[in-house]
């Protein structure tokens, strides 16, 4: 028996979903009896070359012919954004169909919405594809790693920007030049900002807090930096010091309260996470009784996403032949956990000072970290042109709201610019 699939747009990945599909529909059918085949698709220019085979009549610019379409039972999302996307979904759940969606900006801002019109109609969304692209990690994290209380989640979740900070450690190249690569290259956009001011990864992080923490997680509940101001100098006195700068994702759950974060870190090299280099993805993930585990492998590209959104598609199908719905708790249950305020968290500081290069002034910058009882793990100090020195202090681990008080007053001096503040990453908690 066929099981007809609708698919709302075939760009990137849709036209990967169509041919995935085709590929592994005989499996499918021997394992269930089930065939999913995609019956119609939305697209908005019905002549584009998309790089695979379709029966003209497959291709529609009407949403209506899919989402009224009584034979259809599974309808994949692969358009993208807010809208017309989130109207589709609702619309498709409302009638009854499961969904699988891509859509990592929906799920993040929308996410409960969607998920308790999936209950309230007694069918399934999935949405695996829309964090780490074909890496397991909202599977796992709901499925198999259940029986723990997981503690801390900590991702490299966008490769744009794991791009550009790894071409500034491995080439040299400072921010723009390795931005510019990475448009050249495809794995930026245009318009970069949703990657390199890291909302991009805030919005992944949102989904897979809510998921592992068993909460509903905002986006505003995530304090979010992005990478612009990390220079070529950064990168350079990081290694020296040891350590890699990524944008981490760092979630914490301490006993139900929660604390979120996307920020350019400081990794030790001998972390797993510093090794994660280019366009890959990871997640590291700490449970009680899993103790820790590490999630890497492409975070996006046509076929890698859509490993993900026909495993979802293959997971429905086996749901239809057992009569069963995939939930998710968390949304219904409405709890929101607190999030308490990162600044009293503690972590190691980078400083890095620009100071003029005259007798004393290292002494001020050293007694203002005494008085503060802030202690030095690290210091570097190299000459530059023009009379001014650089300064890069490590602290010992201090809260956040220490090392904001320390950069307020090192600013309040005359002969010293703060050019950079970032948290280091422990090796081991
Ligand atoms: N690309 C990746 O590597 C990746 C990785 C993980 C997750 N995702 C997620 O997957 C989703 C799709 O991304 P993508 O890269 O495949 O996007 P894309 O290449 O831009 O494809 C979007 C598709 O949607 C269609 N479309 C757009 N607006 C439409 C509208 N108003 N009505 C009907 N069809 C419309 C487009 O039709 P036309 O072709 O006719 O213009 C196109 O086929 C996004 O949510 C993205 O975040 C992507």
């Amino acid at each position: 028996m066929q099981i007809p699939i609708g698919l709302l747009g075939c760009g990137t990945v849709g036209a990967g979903v169509v041919s995935l599909v085709r590929r592994r529909a005989d499996r499918v059918a021997n394992m269930t009896g089930l065939r999913p085949v995609i019956q119609k698709i939305l697209v908005r220019d019905l002549h584009k070359d998309r790089g695979v085979h379709f029966e003209h009549e497959q291709l529609t610019t009407s949403a209506e012919d899919i989402l009224g379409d009584p034979d259809i039972q599974i309808v994949v999302e692969t358009i993208g954004g807010i809208e017309p996307a989130r109207t589709y979904i609702l619309e498709a759940l409302a009638r009854k169909k499961h969904v699988v969606t891509a859509n990592k900006d929906l799920i993040a801002l929308h996410g409960p919405e969607i998920l308790q019109t999936a209950a309230a109609n007694g069918v399934s969304i999935l949405f695996e594809a829309s964090v780490g692209g074909a890496i397991p990690l909202l599977g796992p994290l709901q499925e198999n790693l259940t029986a723990n209380e997981v503690t801390d989640l900590k991702g490299i979740i966008n490769g744009t920007t794991n791009f550009i900070l790894s071409k500034m450690t491995e080439e040299g190249l400072d921010f723009d030049e390795a931005l510019a690569l990475a448009q050249e290259l495809g794995y930026a956009e245009a318009d970069p900002s949703s990657d390199v001011d890291g909302l991009d990864a805030a919005r992944k992080l949102v989904i897979l807090a809510s998921i592992a923490f068993h909460t509903e997680v905002h986006l505003s509940d995530v304090r979010v930096e992005g990478i612009r101001h990390v220079t070529a100098s950064d990168v350079r006195y990081a290694d020296e010091a040891g350590y890699v700068i990524k944008l981490l994702a760092d979630g914490r759950d301490r006993n139900g309260r929660l604390s979120l974060s996307v920020r350019p870190t400081l990794i030790p090299k001998s972390h797993p996470l510093a090794h994660v280099s280019d366009a890959f993805n990871a997640l590291f993930v700490r449970g009680d009784a899993a103790g820790d585990l590490m999630f890497f492998g492409r975070g996006a590209g046509r076929m890698p996403t859509a490993s993900a959104v026909v495993g979802d598609i293959i997971a429905l199908v086996r749901n239809l032949k057992l009569g069963v719905v995939t939930s998710w708790p968390y949304a219904l249950a409405g709890s929101r956990k607190p999030v308490v305020d990162f600044e009293d968290d503690l972590y190691k500081f980078y400083f890095r000072l620009m100071a003029a290069d005259q007798p004393g002034v290292f002494a001020q910058v050293a007694h203002l970290f005494g008085e503060l009882r802030v202690s030095m793990e690290t210091v570097l100090q190299k000459r530059v042109a023009g009379g001014q020195a650089e300064i890069v202090i490590v602290s010992h681990e201090i809260p956040g709201k220490l090392a904001h008080e320390v950069a307020t007053r090192l600013r309040s001096m005359p002969n010293i610019a703060v050019e950079a503040v970032m948290p280091v990453e422990p090796v081991n908690e």
